[in-house]
C-alpha cells in the first residue's frame, strides 16, 4: 500500500471506485432490512410511491449539493462549512452531523451485529427444518439475551474501524467494486425463489398497489427519513467523500448513478420479502425482526437453501460494513483533520465511543427493554431521531447553505469541473436547493411531527 505524504489528502482513485464507494455507502442495511421494514409498518405501496418521489425530487439533489461542498472544500464534513464559510455559524451543520453519526452507527451496528449471527446460524445449518412459528421464536429470544448480540456487535465495530483505519483508496474502494454485483445478483435469485412461493401474488399487491387511505404526516415523514437514510444524505458522509473524489469527476452523473442503484435495491429487497411475508404468514407491520424472521423461512424453503443462506449473509454483512466505514469516516476525517489527532488514535477513540453508546441500543431489546419513552426504546429513538429529525434537518440546512451561501457561480463551477462538462437542468437543481427541498421537508416536518 501506498502511504500518503503528509499534508496531502488520501482520494479515491478512479470514478468506477467512486461509484462503488459511494454506493457502498447508500447500499447496506437501509436497503435491506430498514426499507421493508419501515414500509411494512406503513402499509407498503403508498409508502414506496412517497418514497420514490421524495428521493427523485430531495434525495438526488441533496447528493449533488453534498459533493458539492466537500469536493469543493476537500475537508471533512465540519471543515468544508468552516472554510466556505469562515467565521460563520454553518459548520454548526457539520456539528449536528457527527451527532448524528454517532447515534446511527451506535444502532446500525446493533443490527449489523445481528447479521454475523444469522450468518453463524447459517454455517450451523440453524434454519433446517424449523417452522415459521419457530424461526420468529428463536429470532425474539436471541435478540433478547444480553451477551451474544453485543459482542457481535463488538466484533462488527472493530471489524468497522479496522477498515476506516486502512484507508479509503485500499480499504474501502477496493471490495466494494466486487462484492456489491455479487450482492445484487443473489438478491435477485432469492426473489425468484420467494414470487415463486404460494401466496406470493398478496406480497406483489401489498407492495405496488397503493391503499391511499393508509397515507398520513407520520406516513409521510417516515418516507422522507427512508429516503434520506438510504441513499446516506443529510450528516455530511457525502460531503466527506465529495472531498475524495477528484476534481474531473462528473459529480452529476456520480449522484445519479449511485441514486439509481440504490433505490433498485431497495425494491428488489422489497420484492424479496413481502411475497415471503404473506406466504408465511407473517405480519408486514412485524417491525425491526421483519427481515431476520422472513428470510430464514426463504432460505428453509429454497434448493441449495443451506449455501444461499450462508452468501446472503457473508454479503449482507459486507454491504452493512460499507455503510458503517462511511459513517465512521465522517467521525475519523474530523476528529484527524479538526482535532489534530493521528487517524490511527482518531479511529480508535472513535470507535470505542461509539461502541458503548451502541451497546445501550444493542441491550434495548433486551434488559433495557423497560427503558422507554413515550413508546420507543433507546434502540427506536436513535432510529426515529437520526433517520426522521436530524437528517431531515441536515438536509435543509445543506441545500440552504448551497442554494444561499455559496451560490449559484460557485455551483457551476464545481458541478461544470470549471466550465468543462455541459449543464443541464441547473436552473431546476437552483430552483430544487432554493426553495423546493427546504420548504418541502419543513413542511413535512412540521405535519410529520404534529407540531401543527
Ligand atoms: N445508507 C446506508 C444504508 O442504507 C446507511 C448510511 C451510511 C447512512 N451512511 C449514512 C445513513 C449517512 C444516513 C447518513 O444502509
Amino acid at each position: 500500500m501506498a502511504s500518503i505524504p503528509k499534508g496531502e489528502r488520501d482520494s479515491f482513485g478512479s470514478s468506477i471506485g467512486v461509484i462503488a464507494a459511494t454506493a457502498g455507502s447508500a447500499v447496506g442495511l437501509g436497503n435491506i432490512w430498514r426499507f421493508p421494514y419501515v414500509a411494512g409498518e406503513n402499509g407498503g405501496g403508498a409508502f414506496l410511491l412517497i418514497y420514490l418521489g421524495f428521493i427523485m425530487a430531495i434525495g438526488f439533489p441533496v447528493m449533488l449539493t453534498e459533493f458539492t461542498i466537500g469536493r469543493r472544500a476537500q475537508k471533512n464534513a465540519l471543515g468544508s462549512f468552516k472554510k466556505l464559510a469562515p467565521g460563520k455559524p454553518w459548520y454548526l451543520i457539520g456539528l449536528m452531523g457527527i451527532v448524528a453519526a454517532f447515534l446511527i452507527l451506535a444502532f446500525y451496528s446493533t443490527i449489523a451485529g445481528w447479521t454475523l449471527e444469522y450468518l453463524f446460524q447459517a454455517i450451523s445449518d440453524g434454519f433446517n427444518g424449523k417452522s415459521a412459528v419457530e424461526l420468529k421464536d428463536s429470532f425474539e429470544s436471541f435478540q433478547a439475551t444480553p451477551f451474544r448480540p453485543v459482542l457481535w456487535q463488538l466484533i462488527f465495530m472493530f471489524l468497522t474501524g479496522y477498515i476506516v483505519f486502512s484507508g479509503v483508496k485500499n480499504g474501502i474502494e477496493k471490495y466494494t467494486k466486487v462484492l456489491m454485483p455479487i450482492l445484487l445478483l443473489l438478491i435477485i435469485i432469492i426473489s425468484i425463489r420467494s414470487l415463486s412461493l404460494e401466496g406470493a401474488r398478496e406480497g406483489l399487491n401489498f407492495l405496488f398497489k397503493p391503499d391511499f387511505s393508509k397515507i398520513t404526516w407520520g406516513v409521510v415523514l417516515d418516507a422522507l427519513g427512508q429516503a434520506a437514510f438510504s441513499l446516506s444524505i443529510g450528516m455530511g458522509t457525502l460531503i466527506t467523500y465529495g472531498s475524495y473524489i477528484k476534481k474531473t469527476n462528473n459529480l452529476s452523473r456520480t449522484a445519479f448513478q449511485v441514486t439509481a442503484i440504490d433505490t433498485f435495491i431497495a425494491i428488489l429487497a422489497g420484492i424479496m420479502i413481502f411475497p415471503a411475508v404473506f406466504a408465511f404468514g407473517i405480519d408486514p407491520a412485524e417491525g425491526f425482526g421483519l427481515v431476520f424472521i422472513v428470510l430464514p423461512n426463504i432460505f428453509e424453503q429454497m434448493v441449495g437453501g443451506y449455501y444461499f443462506a450462508i452468501l446472503f449473509f457473508i454479503l449482507l454483512a459486507i454491504a452493512a460494513l460499507t455503510s458503517t466505514v462511511s459513517v465512521l469516516e465522517v467521525v475519523v476525517a474530523y476528529f484527524s483533520e479538526e482535532l489534530n489527532l493521528s487517524r490511527k488514535k482518531a479511529t480508535i477513540i472513535g470507535s470505542v465511543a461509539i461502541s458503548i453508546v451502541g451497546i445501550f441500543a444493542t441491550l434495548s431489546f433486551g434488559p433495557l427493554g423497560k427503558l422507554q419513552l413515550l413508546d420507543k426504546t433507546i434502540f427506536a429513538w436513535f432510529d426515529y431521531l437520526s433517520a426522521n429529525i436530524l437528517l431531515p434537518l441536515g438536509a435543509i440546512f445543506i441545500v440552504l447553505f448551497v442554494g444561499w451561501y455559496l451560490g449559484k457561480k460557485n455551483v457551476i463551477d464545481e458541478l461544470s469541473n470549471g466550465g468543462t462538462l455541459k449543464l443541464k437542468m441547473i436552473g431546476v437543481f437552483m430552483f430544487i436547493i432554493k426553495f423546493l427541498a427546504p420548504i418541502a421537508i419543513t413542511a413535512v416536518f412540521i405535519y410529520g411531527l404534529g407540531l401543527i
